[in-house]
């Protein structure tokens, strides 16, 4: 599926979420693939209530809208589509090494350069999907009490030799078709198969141990890829395999936060 022919991009000097940007549009009428980008956000959301900080003129910050016809339960499917879109583009448009933290970061170097934050919502009698991203690109520096878990694209760049700033809307565009062509792949069937290889070759717990913290009580176990689903595929110590999905769990590394 080409870009152009599924994307309408709506830009912003300033929004409060592009998120919200989105939902108002699909209140308005809006179609899939309408999609807000903003140079800043004066209320950018993260998950778990958490806010996401979105100055002027430095990093990427867009969203956009689905309406896939695909039970509820099926929805969260559409955040393991945008993770392998931007860890894809990333390394493909700066050649360097992104990964994906399931199910919703991105990460170089073990810290974080990219949250996903999608959010369903009721729409005209049914359910759409509003995926959003955020993507540092150009941040300079980070507060003292991030540094040892965040980081950008322009960091790593300047780290390996080459300090110039990363151009935004290359970005966006190499994202964009990324997400066009993995979404087309998805809805063909309505499930991950497709996509799951290429998924698994770039999650950074792939083979490691990993703390899954279950409000039951947390546990350790092995990540061995994802299912069809997005659900994550883990070893318990005792060898039998078993499925989290996202909305129960969290995964951390053993040592930190990969
Ligand atoms: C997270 O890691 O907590 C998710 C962060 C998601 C941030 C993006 S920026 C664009 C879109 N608009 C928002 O208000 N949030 C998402």
């Amino acid at each position: 599926m080409d870009t152009a022919d599924f994307f309408e991009i709506h830009r912003f000097a300033s929004v409060d979420s592009t998120n919200e940007a989105v939902k108002r549009a699909a209140a308005a009428g809006a179609t899939e693939g309408w999609l807000a980008v903003a140079d800043e956000q004066t209320a950018g959301k993260g998950r778990r209530g958490r806010s996401w900080a979105s100055p002027p003129g430095e990093s990427l910050y867009f969203s956009f809208l689905l309406k896939p016809d695909l039970a509820p339960a099926l929805l969260p499917q559409v955040t393991i589509v945008a993770g392998l879109a931007v860890a894809y583009a990333i390394r493909r448009e700066l050649q360097l090494p992104a990964l994906i933290k399931w199910p919703n970061d991105i990460v170089i170097g073990g810290k974080k350069v990219c949250g996903i934050l999608t959010e369903a919502f009721s729409c005209g009698g049914g359910t759409a999907v509003v995926v959003g991203i955020g993507i540092n690109v150009n941040t300079a520096a980070f507060p003292k009490e991030l540094q040892d878990r965040a980081t950008s694209l322009f960091l790593e760049r300047s780290g390996s030799g080459n300090a110039a700033p990363v151009d935004r809307d290359a970005l966006l565009m190499a994202v964009l078709a990324a997400y066009a062509e993995g979404y087309a792949r998805f809805m063909e069937e309505g499930s991950l198969a497709k996509i799951r290889e290429a998924y698994e070759a770039l999650m950074v717990s792939l083979g490691n141990e990993v703390r899954i913290e279950d409000p039951a009580g947390a546990y350790t176990a092995v990540c061995r890829g994802i299912g069809a689903d997005g659900a994550m595929r883990i070893a318990l110590p005792d060898g039998t395999e078993q499925m989290v999905s996202s909305g129960e769990i969290s995964v951390r590394g053993l040592y930190g936060y990969v």
